[in-house]
């Protein structure tokens, strides 16, 4: 079972931190990376990779330090880029048979391994066709799966869900709970709702920090008694929305409008405590 652990890592470009200081720990499971876009959540995945190295701290997988590792640990990771390469003219089959060889997936089983991965990602009815005809979401479909073709003990998906349609997105859950089990598998997203019902545990990133982490449970326990909803006029809704950071705000039938947000007070008279969700504490730690 892998540990991968973070120690002080911290990252600068041009004397500014864009990864300013993380400490964590990952066991088996999934992880979701949340942040807005600038949080320092690709910057991060790259040195949990080790395309980059951080200026100060290290990355320790089984109490080994990853950049002594070479190709051993190289051989335990998969990798889904947020931007990745790939020849348009390439079929889906050619694209992974070339990104086996550069894995060093040996010759012998590289085809049974890339039946399977098409196979986890429903891709088998496209496997000969090129890349420059498939859609935003099949080509992301790819990318997954050449991130899965050595098997690897630690997976890293940076936005994996961007460009998904719901279909997609549920065959996506299923085996991303499913690998979770026993690796380590890391999700990055700016949006809560595309990676919440995935990931077992949260670490929120602000500004190249840490802002929060924990399971759903334990993060929404942190904000209990900050989130309030509130029926109101249009008017009034317009003027708490100016005074408190409003989450969501919901037409009803009967013409009120329904404010839900963040106070550490009772923000109106007729305001209800609200239980907490990860989008609610998602928006409170990023607007302290
Ligand atoms: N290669 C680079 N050169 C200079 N600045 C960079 C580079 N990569 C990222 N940054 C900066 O680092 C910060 C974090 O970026 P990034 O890690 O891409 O965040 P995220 O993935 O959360 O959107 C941003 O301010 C970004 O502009
Ligand atoms: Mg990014």
């Amino acid at each position: 079972m892998p540990e991968l652990r973070l120690e002080h890592i911290r990252k600068y470009y041009k004397g500014l931190p864009a990864v300013a200081e993380i400490d964590y720990v990952f066991h088996p499971g999934v992880y979701g990376l949340l942040g807005a876009n600038g949080a320092g959540k690709t910057t991060l995945l790259r040195m949990i990779v080790g395309v980059l190295q951080p200026d100060f701290g290290r990355i320790l997988c089984n109490q080994q330090e990853i950049s002594h590792m070479g190709g051993e640990y190289r051989r335990m990771l998969g990798y889904l880029p947020q931007e990745f390469g790939y020849y348009p003219n390439f079929t889906v089959h050619r694209y992974l048979r070339y990104l086996a060889e550069l894995k060093a997936v040996p010759p012998e089983l590289a085809e049974e391994r890339i039946d399977e991965t098409l196979e986890k990602m429903g891709l088998q009815s496209l496997k000969r066709q090129r890349m420059k005809n498939l859609s935003g979401g099949m080509i992301r479909r790819v990318g997954i799966a050449q991130s899965l073709l050595n098997d690897p003990d630690i997976l890293v998906l940076d936005e994996p869900t961007a460009g998904l349609d719901p279909k997609e997105r549920i065959r996506f859950r299923n085996l991303v709970s499913e690998l979770g089990r026993e690796r380590i598998v890391i999700l990055s997203s700016h949006i809560v709702s595309d990676i919440e019902c995935f990931a077992d545990e949260f670490l929120m990133m602000k500004a190249g920090k840490q802002a929060q982490s924990g399971s759903l449970t334990q993060i929404c326990s942190h904000i209990k008694g900050r989130v309030w909803e509130s029926l109101e006029t249009l008017e009034s809704a317009r003027r708490l929305s100016q005074e408190f950071v409003v989450s969501s705000m919901k037409n009803m039938d009967d013409g009120s409008i329904r404010v839900r947000m963040l106070s550490e007070r009772k923000p109106a008279k007729h305001a209800e405590p609200a239980e907490p969700g990860l989008e609610d504490a998602f928006l409170y730690y990023m607007t302290r």
